[in-house]
């Protein structure tokens, strides 16, 4: 017996060896290859709202091949036609591994989630995607030497934050299981940086909004909704109070700031995350700007349980720091998306 446990000992201390071995050599090899012209790059969740959008501007930049689109969800023919893609859960650690290695991939960025208003519904699941599956990428990016991108999001404050405007660096106590599992991919990343040198890089976007993709749950979908409801039955129905402020940013804009960001090089990078910012309006003065187009949008409003989380959201949010610190510059403001968005959705609704 005695002899028995004494083997399994020495098969563990050597099975530990080999590990480390394994991570040793990864750490030489990859050393090398930290930050490639063209880096290879996997973005996982990218069939969501911004995944797609950023895999044409990133191919565009770094060769088709090079940028590996993968989710859980069954692509289009489109999506296959555009690149490859490959099926990834964000809870398989070992076939994110075998995706890295095989692939050879230098840049991970980390879209998987359930957004804000989803992860409410099922708080269980929002933990283990936007927490453990955090986890796995992370692990992953620290032992194979790659930089990686977590997005985090204006509902990682809460209302003990100032909310007009939310500073770089205040106090975080959001109040959804969304704004929970951001602010600890912020700090877990941040950590790794101090702790293992991993290049972790993370932008806070305000609400995303897009005319060729669907917002993914969010408690900012009405600003996207509003225009498919004007142009198909010029009727809408807003979940949110008509004088709820929020910050905003159009996905060309959004995508910019990350192709930008994740192209500096790491002296560059004073901080590791930074807001990013692009206008902010209530639902009343979207509706304003949309009836330049569609006089005869009839609105009403409804606030459901999104309005909470709304509430405790910033109202303005201050990028001063991503703009004085590596340029940041939004192009969009209100009327400049309003119009973008319903030339981009007109025809689809014309009868
Ligand atoms: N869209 C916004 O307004 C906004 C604002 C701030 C931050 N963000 C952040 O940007 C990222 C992308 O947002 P989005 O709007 O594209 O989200 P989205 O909801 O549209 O897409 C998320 C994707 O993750 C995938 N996913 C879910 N579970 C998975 C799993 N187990 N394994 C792999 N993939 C899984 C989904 O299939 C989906 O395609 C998220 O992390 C989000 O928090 C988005």
């Amino acid at each position: 017996m005695a002899l028995q446990r004494l083997g399994i000992q020495h098969l563990r201390i050597f099975s530990n060896l080999i590990n480390h071995q394994a991570q040793l050599n990864v750490h030489r090899n990859q050393s090398v290859l930290a930050s490639p012209d063209n880096p290879r790059i996997l973005i996982t969740g990218g069939l969501g709202q911004l995944g797609t959008g950023l895999a044409k501007i990133l191919r565009q930049k770094y060769g088709k091949d090079n940028v590996i689109m993968s989710d859980i969800l069954k692509p289009s023919k489109e999506v296959v036609e555009s690149g490859p893609y490959i099926f990834a859960d964000i809870l398989d650690f070992k076939c994110l591994q075998e995706m890295v290695v095989n692939n050879r991939i230098d840049w991970i960025i980390h879209f998987s989630a359930l957004l804000s208003a989803v992860g409410e519904q099922n708080v269980p699941l929002a933990i283990r995607v936007n927490i453990e599956g955090l986890h796995n990428v992370m692990e992953l990016a620290k032992q194979y030497r790659l930089r990686i991108f977590v997005p985090s999001t204006i509902g990682a404050f809460g209302p003990e934050s100032p909310r007009n405007p939310t500073p770089n660096l205040c106090i975080q106590r959001p109040k959804t299981i969304y704004g929970v599992s951001k602010v600890h991919g912020e700090l877990l990343g941040e950590y790794y940086y101090h702790k293992f040198g991993l290049d972790f890089r993370c932008l806070r976007f305000p609400g995303v909004i897009s005319s060729d993709t669907n917002p993914g749950g969010g408690t900012t979908d009405y600003a996207v909704q509003i225009f498919h409801d004007a142009l198909k039955t010029r009727q809408f129905q807003c979940y949110l109070k008509p004088d709820t402020r929020l910050p905003m940013m159009y996905i060309t804009d959004a995508l910019r700031s990350l192709c930008e960001f994740m192209a500096l090089p790491p002296e560059a990078l004073k901080q590791r995350t930074y807001n990013v910012t692009a206008m902010s309006f209530t639902p009343e003065e979207i509706v304003k700007s949309v009836q330049r187009h569609v006089p005869d949008l009839q609105v009403t409003y409804a606030p459901d349980s999104r309005q909470q989380i709304a509430d405790s959201w910033p109202q303005v949010f201050d990028d001063s720091e991503a703009r004085a610190e590596w340029n940041w510059k939004p192009q969009y403001d209100i009327d400049g998306m309003v119009d973008i968005m319903v030339e981009a959705l007109r025809p689809k609704y014309k009868n």
